[in-house]
């Protein structure tokens, strides 16, 4: 793992005006992410984990603070921090080759460059035999590795993802969680993933920033240095897993009987 942060943000507040009233979303966010690493933030419905993957993506603005990826201040979205949603966000009319071929014609590539990108980005997640095939012929599972490859095709420094297994199955989800893990490491990708699932964030991180709500704050970073992939089953994830559990019964979002939140 480098140690060189790529993603930099620091005193970052955001509030929202709802009916006439401003509602503070998040307060005097600051984090570092390092190139390579996935960290993940974590927390319950509504503590601003969107807004915050939003801001740093550059779809929406700071009210007050700074982000900077790749040393580069963020104003807009950019090629190289790509965003991959819970939905998926497949052109349904578009066959999967199409539905990556998307992003590509925003580079300055030929056809040969884009088809030979596509199919890279196909086999890579384990698809090549799939490209003619539409968005409903494919499982959830299929759906999100096509989004996957049209982001991965892109080249980014930074991925991005909101909730991407929430839709899934058990099985397809653990799957999932392992491709990433593979592709990641083959890519080189920094990874920021928001989600609210615990085991998701032990099993996948380098880091985890725990986030409380009203207004949004990270309330606890913790670093999870143990090799990957990593046993759900073995001592070193339960303690991982239950000093997350601490946390959020110490910042009493949790009620201590329950273990999801
Ligand atoms: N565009 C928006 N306009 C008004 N309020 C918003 C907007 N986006 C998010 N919010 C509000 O900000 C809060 C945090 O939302 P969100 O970032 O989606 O939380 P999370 O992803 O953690 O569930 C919620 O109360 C939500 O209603
Ligand atoms: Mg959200």
């Amino acid at each position: 793992m480098a140690k060189k942060p790529i993603v930099e943000v620091d005193g970052l507040a955001k509030s929202f005006t709802h009916k006439g009233r401003a509602e503070q979303v998040l307060a005097d966010i600051s984090l570092r992410v390092e190139q390579g690493e996935i960290v993940s933030l974590l927390g319950q419905s509504g503590c601003g984990k969107s807004t915050l993957l939003n801001l740093i993506g550059g779809f929406t603005v700071p009210d007050k603070g700074t982000i900077h990826v790749g040393g580069e201040p963020v104003r807009r979205p950019r090629i190289s921090c790509q965003m991959l949603f819970q939905d998926y966000g497949l052109l349904p009319w578009r066959t999967v080759r199409a539905n990556v071929d998307l992003g590509l014609l925003s580079l300055q590539l030929n056809a040969s460059e884009r088809q030979e990108r596509i199919r890279r980005y196909l086999a890579l997640v384990g698809l090549e035999d799939k490209g003619d095939w539409f968005p409903h012929q494919l499982s959830g599972g299929m759906k999100q590795r096509v989004a996957l490859a049209r982001a991965l095709a892109l080249q980014p420094s930074v991925l991005l993802m909101d909730e991407p297994f929430a839709a899934l199955d058990t099985f397809n989800r653990y799957y999932l969680q392992d491709e990433l893990l593979r592709i990641q490491e083959a890519e080189g990708t920094t990874v920021i993933l928001v989600t609210h699932d615990i085991d998701e964030a032990v099993y996948l991180s380098d880091k985890v920033l725990i986030m409380e709500a009203n207004p949004g704050r990270i309330c606890k970073e913790l670093a999870i240095p143990f090799m990957k992939p990593r046993d759900r089953g073995d001592g070193n994830f339960q303690h991982y897993r239950k000093l997350i559990l601490e946390a959020f019964r110490l910042t009493g979002v949790l009620p201590a009987e329950e273990y999801s939140i």
